[in-house]
């Protein structure tokens, strides 16, 4: 089975591509929704620049690779993604697509590389062997709302002295703008270059969320007129039974309040109220922040899943 380059796929390619990582997807992921073809194609043509390789089989693809080149600078690492037919694996397939990765950052001068992968998945053996190590875990976990009724009336009965809470749906109200932008920054903690956020791209972050046909909830806490700590749920507009979280952050002066634990039980009690139909609700944390992961299984989420960032430096490679 050998390497191919592709380069500016064709439609043929582009869909052969979407069904090998579809194929690969419902095998280690038989509990998630495969991707979009929009999607897979959306990261094959998007703005970065990008190499891709192919191992033919058949009338398609039975493995392919994709390796991205983030900015110019060779401090950046280059981000790897690799996925192998189910029925193709263990013969080294994966290595030799790994090895055409390698190949490619050592002449773009990148020193390291960048990987995902699902704990539990072929994925985490096969990037250890070939030189990666983890760097970042992320916990996905859900919460089952008709379950968290109890827990969450004494929570939201807080009440911490001084503090006030106030909520609105999609954009920030213009009053707040400036302050639910400082808030936002006090996420910089556990996000990487989230610091740069501002009231014109905090605004611009609604409205797309609304664009897509979601609905955006925000509970906020107040202390006079500081924005203490705010969080985020958005609901789906084509499938509202399941919610996903979005941001939390309590502004580091106001920390050790329960204030993370008082908004987040407020916002499950108006969901419940508002939107009654969210049976779900999904959250990543990383793993190292212990303080979100503890606030989380008090208002009863439960573990779903954990990924695994992984990163190598690039002479460790095949
Ligand atoms: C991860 C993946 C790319 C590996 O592809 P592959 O062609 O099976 O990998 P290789 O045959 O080159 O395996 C190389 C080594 O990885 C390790 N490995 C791979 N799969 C493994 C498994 N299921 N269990 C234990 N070790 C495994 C072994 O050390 C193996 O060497 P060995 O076969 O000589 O023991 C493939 O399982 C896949 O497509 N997974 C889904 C996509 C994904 O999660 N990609 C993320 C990684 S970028």
């Amino acid at each position: 089975m050998d390497v191919i380059e592709v380069r500016d796929p064709a439609d043929g390619e582009l869909d052969a591509w979407h069904a090998l990582v579809s194929a690969a997807h419902l095998h280690d992921h038989p509990d998630e929704a495969p991707p979009e073809p929009a999607q897979t194609v959306g990261l094959l043509l998007g703005g970065v620049r990008r190499r891709l390789w192919a191992v033919p089989h058949g009338d398609g693809f039975g493995a392919v690779a994709g390796l991205r080149l983030p900015g110019e600078a060779a401090e950046r690492a280059g981000e790897i993604e690799i996925h192998v037919h189910p029925g193709l694996r263990r013969r080294g397939v994966g290595t030799r697509l790994l090895r055409s990765a390698a190949g490619a950052l050592r002449a773009d001068l990148r020193a390291t590389a960048i990987a995902q992968a699902l704990a539990g998945t072929p994925a985490v053996p096969f990037l250890e062997s070939r030189g990666f190590g983890c760097v970042l875990t992320t916990r996905g976990l859900v919460l089952d709302t008709a379950e968290a009724g109890p827990a969450t009336a004494v929570f939201a009965a807080l009440n911490p002295p001084g503090y006030r809470l106030i909520r609105w749906t999609g954009v920030v109200p213009d009053r707040l703008a400036a302050a639910f932008a400082r808030a936002k920054r006090a996420m910089a903690d556990h996000e990487e270059g989230e610091s740069a956020w501002t009231p014109q791209r905090v605004r611009e972050t609604a409205e797309q969320v609304a664009k897509r046909g979601d609905e955006l909830y925000t509970v906020a806490a107040l202390r006079g007129p500081s924005l203490a700590g705010f969080t985020e749920i958005v609901v789906p507009g084509d499938a509202p039974a399941c919610a996903f979280q979005y941001d939390t952050a309590v502004v580091p002066e106001h920390r050790g309040r329960r204030l993370g634990l008082w908004m987040k039980a407020a916002m499950l009690r108006w969901l419940a109220e508002e939107r009654p139909e969210v049976v779900e609700i999904e959250t990543d944390n990383a793993g190292d922040n212990a303080h979100m992961l503890a606030v989380n299984e008090t208002l009863g989420f439960r573990p779903l899943r954990e990924y695994r960032e992984y990163q190598a430096v690039t002479r460790d490679l095949p």
